[in-house]
């Protein structure tokens, strides 16, 4: 069940020649689409590090994407098949500790798919909802509190 008072705070790690590029496509079509997305541009999915991940699901985010071109059409060639290896360890690593595995998404979304892309974001959005805050979200807030007084 969805909870409409939870906006989720989602962190996008988009490549720069496509998912980038489609969500600013999106913009430039004057496409709605729900504000919940921080983006973050790496110039290739293959540069996702799998610890920015997880730093943000610590620090709180409700959600990550990781953007990437479609297989075959990586500008650095392999670069996104590495991304797919990597976003399989880090849904495992993520559900051994009790965080749901939809909580990282990949999706391959090309820089003239904006219209795919708004479509992504809004389903995701209400995942996300029905879903409800990430369980760190509470000890990021805590830590957060403890630093500011320190
Ligand atoms: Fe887009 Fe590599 S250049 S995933």
């Amino acid at each position: 069940m969805e909870n409409d008072n939870f906006e989720p705070y989602i962190v996008g790690f988009f490549c720069n020649w496509c998912t980038y590029t489609g969500s600013d496509q999106a913009g430039r079509s004057r496409m709605q689409r729900p504000a919940n997305v921080r983006i973050i541009r790496l110039m290739c999915s293959g540069r996702m590090d799998p610890d920015y991940a997880l730093k943000a699901l610590k620090q709180g985010a409700d959600g990550v994407i990781i953007g990437a071109c479609h297989l075959g059409d990586c500008h650095y060639v392999e670069g996104n098949f590495k991304t797919v290896r990597r976003f399989a360890l880090i849904q495992k690593f993520i559900e051994q500790y009790g965080i749901n595995p939809k909580r990282v998404q990949l999706w391959h979304i090309s820089a003239s798919e904006g219209a795919e892309f708004t479509e992504r974001i809004k389903e995701y959005v209400h995942e996300l909802k029905a879903l409800g805050p990430n369980p760190l979200k509470e000890v990021a807030r805590l830590n957060h509190m403890e630093e500011i007084q320190a």
